[in-house]
C-alpha cells in the first residue's frame, strides 16, 4: 500500500472545497445508512481517515484497533477501506470468503508499470490471473525448477563471502544492506531475466531501471484515493515521471525479450531458461489465455520485482535482529558450527538440519513482516463477516504486522525470540494465520519455495564465516531499528557492518 506524506496530504487538503463537496455528495448514496457496517473512527470531510494513518500506518490502525475491535471500516478520500487485526478476521478474509476478497484494486502507478494489470501480482482476480499464475508456478517457481537454480544460489552466495572478506581484509565497515539487495537482484536476475549482472553491460541497467520502478510502486497516487481528481497527478508531475520510468522498463524488458529471441535463433542447443518458455507460449494458440510480448514483460517486471525486493528486505532485518539480540546469533553461529565445522561453504543439504536457523527466520518475519498489510484486496461483491456488511469494491487491508504482535496470541510479542519457534508446528504457508508473511488462501506468495532456500543460505554463510560488530563501538541497543513504510517495509537506515573472518 502507498503511504501518504504529509506534504501530499497537505496538497489534497488544498483542492478546493467546493468541487471535493460535490464529489462526496455524489458519492453518499454508494451505502445505505441501515446496513450493519463495521465500526469506523471519527472522520473529517474530504479527506475522511486519511490523515490518521501517520507515517507508519500497520502501528497507528493497530493502536485504532484496541479501541474499536478486529474489523473496522475506514473512508480513505472516497474509497471504503476494511482494516482487519484478528486471526478470526484474517481466517474469514483469506479462508472462509477467500473468493469475494481475493481481486486486486486497480491502482494507477502498478497498472501502469505493469502493462495495465498484464501481471500477476495485482491483475484482478479471474481466468487471466489464474493462467498467468500457473504459467509462473510451473515454470519458474514449483519445487522442481527452484530446485535446479541449487548452484546459481551457491555461487552467488560465494560471490558475495569473497566481496565481504574483501572488506574485511582492509577493515572496512560493509553497508550491508547494499550487500543483500545485490545477492538477491543477482540471483533473479540470473533465475528470471537468464542474465548475470556481472559479466554483462546489464548491471547498472538492472539496478536502476528496478530500483526506480519498486521506488515509484510506493508513490501516492491522489486518484487512489480520489477518484474524481485523478488529473490532479498530471499537476504534480507524479503522472510524468511514471511515464518516464515506465519507458525506461519497457526498454529494458524489450531488450531482454529480443535478447532471447537472438539466441535461441542462433543456437538450438540453448538451455530454456523463463523467458524462452514464456515466448514459447506466444505461439500457442489453444489457450484461452493468449500471452502476447505485453503480458510476457508483464510478467517477468512482477516476479523480478516481487522476488528481489521482499528476498531482501527479509535478509536485512534478520541481519539486523541478530546483531542486535547476540545471545541468538551465538545460539545460530553454534549450530552452523556443529553441523558444517571447518567446511568452507555451507550447503544446501545441510540447511534442512538447522532447526534454530529456520526458527531465526520465522521469527524476524513474524516480527517484521516486509508487507505489513500484504498487498491490498478488494472485495468483488458484498460481503457479510460477523454480521457486519461489507461493501463491494471495498479496499481489503490485513494488518498482518498488528496480528503478529498480538498479545493474546504470541507471549512478550516485542521480544525477539526464535525459541518459540523450536517446538512448535506454526509455519508460514498460509494454514497458520497468525503467522502469515506471504499471505494466504487463493492469493498467497506463490514464491515462498523461491524465497526460503536463498534466505536460508545467505543467512548461514554470512554465520558462518564471520564475526559480526557494529561500526565506532555502537551498542546493540543503540541500533536504528525504524521502519520504513512502503510497499514493502524496510529498515529506514541501511545496516553498516565490521566483519572479521571467523573460520
Ligand atoms: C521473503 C520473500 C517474500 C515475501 C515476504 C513475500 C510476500 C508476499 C506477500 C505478502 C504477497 C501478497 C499475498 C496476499 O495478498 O495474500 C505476495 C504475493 C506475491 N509474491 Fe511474494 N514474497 C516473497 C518472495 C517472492 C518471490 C521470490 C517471488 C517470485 C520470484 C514472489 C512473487 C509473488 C507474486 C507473483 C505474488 C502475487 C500473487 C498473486 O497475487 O496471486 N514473492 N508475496
Amino acid at each position: 500500500m502507498s503511504l501518504l506524506s504529509l506534504q501530499q496530504l497537505f496538497f489534497v487538503l488544498a483542492i478546493p472545497l467546493s468541487i471535493v463537496f460535490l464529489l462526496l455528495l455524489r458519492n453518499k448514496g454508494s451505502y445505505s445508512t441501515k446496513t450493519c457496517l463495521p465500526p469506523s473512527p471519527p472522520k473529517i470531510p474530504i479527506i475522511g481517515n486519511l490523515h490518521q494513518l501517520g507515517t507508519l500506518p500497520h502501528r497507528s490502525l493497530q493502536a485504532m484497533a484496541h479501541k474499536l475491535g478486529p474489523i473496522m471500516l475506514l473512508q480513505l478520500g472516497q474509497v471504503p477501506a476494511l482494516v482487519v487485526s484478528s486471526v478470526d478476521m484474517a481466517r474469514e478474509i483469506m479462508k472462509t470468503q477467500d473468493h469475494i476478497f481475493a481481486s486486486r484494486p486497480s491502482l494507477k502507478v502498478p497498472r501502469t508499470l505493469l502493462y495495465d494489470g498484464r501481471d500477476v501480482a495485482f491483475a484482478p482476480y479471474g481466468e487471466y490471473w489464474r493462467q498467468a499464475r500457473k504459467v509462473s508456478v510451473l515454470h519458474l517457481l514449483s519445487p522442481k525448477m527452484v530446485q535446479s537454480y541449487e548452484l546459481i544460489r551457491e555461487e552467488e552466495v560465494a560471490f558475495m563471502i569473497e566481496a565481504v572478506s574483501r572488506s574485511c581484509s582492509s577493515g572496512t565497515v560493509m553497508n550491508m544492506s547494499e550487500v543483500l539487495n545485490s545477492l538477491a537482484k543477482n540471483i533473479a536476475s540470473r533465475t528470471i531475466l537468464g542474465k548475470c549482472p556481472r559479466e554483462e553491460e546489464w548491471y547498472n541497467i538492472i539496478h536502476v531501471v528496478i530500483h526506480e520502478s519498486s521506488k515509484m510502486m510506493g508513490a501516492f497516487y491522489v486518484g487512489d484515493y480520489f477518484p474524481s481528481l485523478s488529473w490532479l497527478s498530471r499537476l504534480t508531475g507524479l503522472e510524468a515521471r511514471v511515464n518516464k520510468v515506465f519507458k525506461k522498463v519497457d526498454e529494458f524488458l524489450d531488450a531482454i525479450i529480443d535478447d532471447h529471441i537472438s539466441r535461441s535463433s542462433h543456437d538450438e542447443h540453448k538451455t530454456e531458461d523463463f523467458v524462452d518458455i514464456l515466448l514459447s507460449l506466444e505461439k500457442e494458440t489453444n489457450r484461452n489465455v493468449s500471452f502476447g510480448r505485453e503480458n510476457i514483460k508483464a510478467i517477468v517486471e512482477d516476479l523480478f520485482g516481487a522476488g528481489t525486493e521482499s528476498t531482501f528486505v527479509v535478509m536485512e532485518w534478520i541481519l539486523a535482529d541478530l546483531i542486535r539480540n547476540p545471545e541468538a546469533r551465538k545460539r545460530l553461529k553454534d549450530e552452523i558450527r556443529g553441523i558444517v565445522g571447518s567446511k568452507p561453504m555451507v550447503k544446501a543439504e545441510d540447511l534442512n538440519k538447522m532447526k534454530y536457523l529456520k526458527a531465526v527466520i520465522k521469527e524476524s518475519m513474524r516480527f517484521h513482516p516486509p508487507g505489513p498489510f500484504l498487498v491490498p484486496r478488494e472485495s468483488i461483491e458484498d460481503a457479510k463477516i460477523t454480521g457486519y456488511v461489507i461493501p463491494r469494491g471495498a479496499r481489503i487491508f490485513v494488518n498482518v504486522w498488528a496480528i503478529q504482535r498480538d498479545p493474546e496470541i504470541w507471549e512478550a510479542p516485542e521480544d525477539f525470540r526464535p525459541e518459540r519457534f523450536m517446538d512448535s508446528s506454526i509455519d508460514f504457508k498460509g494454514h497458520d494465520f497468525q503467522l502469515i508473511p506471504f499471505g494466504a488462501g487463493r492469493r498467497i506468495c506463490p514464491g515462498i519455495g523461491f524465497a526460503v532456500p536463498v534466505i536460508e543460505i545467505a543467512i548461514a554463510n554470512l554465520m558462518h564465516h564471520f564475526d559480526w560488530k557494529l561500526p565506532d563501538g555502537m551498542k546493540e541497543e543503540d541500533m536504528d531499528m525504524t521502519e520504513a513504510f512502503g510497499l514493502t517495509m524496510r529498515k529506514k537506515s541501511d545496516l553498516q557492518l565490521l566483519a572479521t573472518p571467523c573460520l
